[in-house]
């Protein structure tokens, strides 16, 4: 095996602690303080959860005695999308456990949570780790997207963690990952199986997030990874004014990506699907919006811009989000005869007849390849696959063919020429910049605390982050107190709430104060590579996103 020359400065990166995890580690303890209750729906909650729900929050901290460190064997699971930092996790979980008690066991489960269910393991060692820290991918155990639901499936759970003597199970995974995690632990309390579930918050989307969670780990990394090349190509723009580049970003659903990205490179356009929905803008109001923008710069001489464009942004226009919608139900409740149709002029016709009169039309007004990517296979919870979905390339065409109408009416002189870019798998292995290093290795140690705890129900959280890591601080929020119920496939489903851009927010109105300016005057912001040596002002800084929620 060869390694890089990145690679192997990397492997000797030592992440920093916050203060609290620094120490003798059979001098780590907990304090529990009060109970907790849910936001919404406390009374369901609580009937749902009757064994987890309630519990209080955690404190992580230094005790004065000093605590029997007793070996135990941990499983880990990384579930759904890649994330960098995710090895970090592994490392820390992996150093606390060995530290504490060198028998004590770490074994990863294979392939993500398929791995539990068909008993496929790998138990860490140093050498193992030695290879990963410090590095981006799941490629340690790989991931999946395996959902954990079923009573079948959580007594599969149960007999391989039993057959392997595992008495803490850490789930790696987002918001669906740490829900179905907690329904997990109450049903091996209920069931006094004695295995605890503790879970670690996990996404690049950056929707993980509320009063407790301050950002899901990965977002940091991501968004400098996209920021880097939205900003050469800025540079190339500014260099050659002669195209518009339309830059689709990662995010299945929230625009957090989006409005960070935007925040570190200054656009000319941002859309932010949150702010969409909440003005009800249709797609063709939004493209006139955005030909406004590049018909003004046209006029000022510059043929060339920068547009970002949320991954998610379909699914919050109105009579896409409808259309969609019914195309979910459409596809979902006739499967088996949608599947016996072979062409797409049959499948189309099929569909035209079956969608609402509105849903249909809008349908028609589609150009083919997005009709067609709006028919592909769908994904596990039976939703359109958003990232498969060319929206950057239905952006040019609507707003070419409107520049067309301008110009034969006189009202366009310009010219335009369109790129189209799609950012995401690009960012999600990237080697985790030290923000990420350190937060998902800190989010590691301190897991283990929690597990020799034999606490379960809860989500590891680390606090502070906007400020340097020795001010950071440790604990742990039981994963209730973040759920409401929500209607799924028509039944109510306890959920963690996902969180959306807010609009009264710092960092979109930091977004609104600026974007008039960005987007006739070129302003742009040429963030450059992660650096991961050298001044700690730019190798230390957290996402402009943190720094401003952190400033409350
Ligand atoms: P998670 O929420 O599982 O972390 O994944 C997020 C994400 O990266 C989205 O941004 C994207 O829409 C999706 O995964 C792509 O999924 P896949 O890897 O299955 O193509």
């Amino acid at each position: 095996m060869s390694y890089s020359p990145l690679q192997t400065e990397r492997y000797k990166y030592k992440p920093k602690l916050p203060e609290v995890l620094k120490g003798n580690i059979h001098k780590i303890g907990i304090n529990p303080k009060g109970s907790t209750k849910s936001e919404t729906n406390q009374k369901e909650l609580s009937d749902m959860f009757p064994r987890t729900y309630g519990a209080p929050f955690i404190e992580t901290l230094a005790v004065d005695n000093t605590l029997e460190s007793k070996s135990i064997n941990i499983g880990v699971v990384l579930s759904g999308g890649q994330a960098p930092g995710g090895h970090n996790v592994i490392s820390g979980l992996y150093d606390a456990m060995k530290k504490a008690n060198s028998e004590s066991k770490l074994i990863g489960f294979l392939g993500g949570p398929s791995g539990i269910l068909e008993n496929k393991t790998l138990e860490m060692n140093s050498k193992i780790i030695d290879q990963f820290r410090n590095t981006g991918g799941f490629d340690i155990i790989g991931s999946g997207r395996t959902k954990l639901e079923t009573t079948e499936q959580f007594d599969i759970c149960e007999d391989v963690c039993k057959l392997l003597d595992i008495s803490c199970l850490v789930i790696i995974g987002g918001d669906d990952s740490n829900t179905n995690g907690a329904v997990l632990a109450e049903y091996f309390k209920q069931k006094n199986s004695g295995i605890s579930v503790i879970g670690v918050p996990k996404t690049i989307d950056g929707d993980l997030k509320n009063e407790y969670i301050e950002v899901s780990f990965g977002f940091d990394t991501a968004t400098k990874t996209y920021s880097e090349l939205i900003g050469n190509i800025e540079k190339d723009a500014n260099s050659s004014k002669k195209y518009w580049h339309f830059i689709k970003l990662m995010g299945r659903s929230a625009s957090h990506i989006c409005l960070e990205c935007a925040l570190q490179t200054h656009p000319n356009i941002a859309l932010i699907s949150e702010e969409i929905e909440h003005n009800h803008k249709s797609l063709t109001e939004i493209v006139f919006d955005m030909v406004n923008i590049i018909v003004k710069r046209s006029e000022l001489g510059s043929n060339y811009g920068i547009v970002l464009i949320p991954e998610g942004l379909i699914e919050f226009i109105p009579e896409m989000k409808q259309l969609i919608s019914e195309l979910n139900s459409l596809l979902a409740e006739h499967a088996e005869h949608f599947g016996t149709l072979h062409t797409f002029e049959v499948q189309s016709r099929w569909i035209n007849r079956e969608l609402s009169r509105d849903s249909s039309y809008v349908f028609s007004t589609l150009p083919n390849n997005i009709q067609r990517q709006l028919l592909m296979d769908r994904d596990p919870h039976g939703n359109v696959q958003v990232s498969r979905i060319e929206t950057e390339k239905l952006l040019i065409q609507m707003v070419a063919s409107r520049l067309d109408e301008m110009k034969s009416e006189g009202k366009y002189k310009g010219s335009f020429s369109p790129q189209d870019h799609f950012f995401g798998y690009e960012g999600r292995c990237a080697f985790p910049s030290n923000f990420d290093a350190d937060y998902c290795y800190s989010l590691g140690y301190n897991t283990y605390v929690l597990a020799a705890s034999e606490l379960t129900g809860y989500i590891s959280s680390i606090h502070n982050l906007s400020k340097p890591v020795k001010e950071w601080t440790a604990g742990a929020v039981p994963v209730t107190m973040m759920m409401n119920l929500e209607q799924r496939h028509g039944k109510l489903k306890p959920v963690i709430k996902k969180a959306m851009v807010d609009l009264d927010g710092k960092p979109f109105n930091e977004f609104v104060s600026k974007r008039d300016i960005w987007a006739i005057k070129s302003s742009y912001m040429f963030p450059g590579a992660i650096q991961y040596f050298g001044p700690h002002e730019v190798c230390d800084v957290s996402s402009i996103t943190l720094k401003l929620e952190g400033n409350k």
